[in-house]
């Protein structure tokens, strides 16, 4: 027998993916349960094949350096801004990300999170568990009404997309706005391709669905903030610098929107000050994909991008393809 390729994987995952992996390759899982420090990531990948990480890994320059010589780092994400693409393809390491395999289960939580501001769920439940309950009010906890809305949808991809088609079961009005309009888009959510300036002002809910770029960082600051309605709520599943968070913070205080709801932050996994003394907020710790199944499919996607890779196939859902060209 050949000798095994030598895997590592920078987090435990769910199962299938390791026992998929080890049957052609030499396994080797993060054992701390917490993110590698930096001199750990680089002792880590020296010497390796092949590379599982995950989004809060900072694959730079250096530790691809340290990595020379393998085939394939595989974000074990859709969202890649954590990966130097450029440094990877002048050393010939492939990258590949998960895209489609959790595009339903960010959009559940970006939907959840639109519900549980809009209706107050998770202040009403700290109440609740309080002892505050003490009958029936009818002017407790009242809140945004959901069906009939607009929701403007920033960026309509993927998950964008399934954002909108659940607004659509609420009966919204969607609009969107992106670098281009979307025939895609429009023919599976009957959306509007609408401005910039144009979607802060008309819609009641904006949901955040671009990815993490230069120029997506902080697409959403000050002045867009004051250019929303006062009943606005603010969403976000897509990366936290895609908003300034900071100035989210003075807004949600001073009343220029009206809440927010966020799965990804600024400084991971640092909050602004004062986000989380905001009852307006509503804050989960980037779980926009984690379901069993959903996880579970991103594990075989990158280790089957990480077999083809090893097999000298281009990778499924390879990043830099032009290695091979
Ligand atoms: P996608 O299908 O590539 O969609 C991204 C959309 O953003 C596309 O419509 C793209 O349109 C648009 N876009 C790109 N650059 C833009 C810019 N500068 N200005 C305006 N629009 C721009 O990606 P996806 O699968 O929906 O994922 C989107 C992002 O969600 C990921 O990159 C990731 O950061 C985040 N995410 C978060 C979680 C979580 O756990 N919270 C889970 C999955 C994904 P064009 O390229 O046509 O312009
Ligand atoms: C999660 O945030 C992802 O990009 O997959
Ligand atoms: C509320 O519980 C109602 O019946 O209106």
């Amino acid at each position: 027998m050949t000798e095994k390729w030598n895997v590592y994987i920078t987090r435990q995952i769910t199962e299938p993916a390791l026992e998929l992996l080890r049957e052609h390759c030499r396994v080797e899982v993060n054992p701390y349960g917490r993110p590698l420090t930096k001199e750990e990531m680089l002792e880590a990948v020296r010497g390796r094949d092949a590379v599982l990480c995950l989004l809060n890994d900072d694959i730079s320059e250096g530790v691809l350096e340290a990595a020379r010589g393998a085939k394939i780092f595989a974000n074990y994400a859709v969202g890649y801004d954590n990966l130097d693409v450029a440094a990877a393809t002048q050393r010939g390491i492939l990258l590949s990300n998960t895209p489609g395999v959790l595009t339903d289960s960010t959009a559940d939580i970006a939907f959840g999170l639109l519900m549980a501001v809009a209706r107050r769920i998770a202040e009403a439940d700290k109440w609740t568990r309080a002892g505050k309950f003490k009958g029936w009010g009818p002017m407790d906890f009242l809140g945004q009404e959901i069906t009939g809305k607009t929701l403007g949808i920033v960026g309509g991809g993927r998950i964008g997309q399934k954002m909108a088609k659940r607004g659509r079961g609420f009966d919204m009005k969607i609009i969107y706005t992106g670098r281009r309009k979307s025939p895609d888009f429009e023919e599976a959510t009957g959306g509007i391709y609408v401005t910039k300036e144009e979607l802060l002002k008309e819609a009641d809910f904006i949901s955040l669905h671009v990815p993490l770029t230069p120029e997506t960082r902080h697409y959403i600051g000050e002045k867009e903030l004051k250019l929303m309605k006062k009943s606005a709520i603010l969403i976000n599943t897509a990366r936290g610098p895609v908003v300034d968070e900071k100035a989210l913070v003075e807004a949600l205080k001073t009343g220029e929107i009206w809440g927010a709801g966020l799965d990804v932050y600024e400084e991971e996994p640092l909050l602004a000050p004062g986000l989380a003394q905001l009852a307006n907020a509503v804050l989960v710790p980037h779980i926009g994909s984690a379901t069993w199944e959903t996880r579970t499919k991103m594990g075989l996607m990158a280790a089957e991008n990480i077999l083809s890779a090893l097999r000298g196939k281009l990778p499924p859902n390879c990043l830099n393809p032009e290695i091979y060209q």
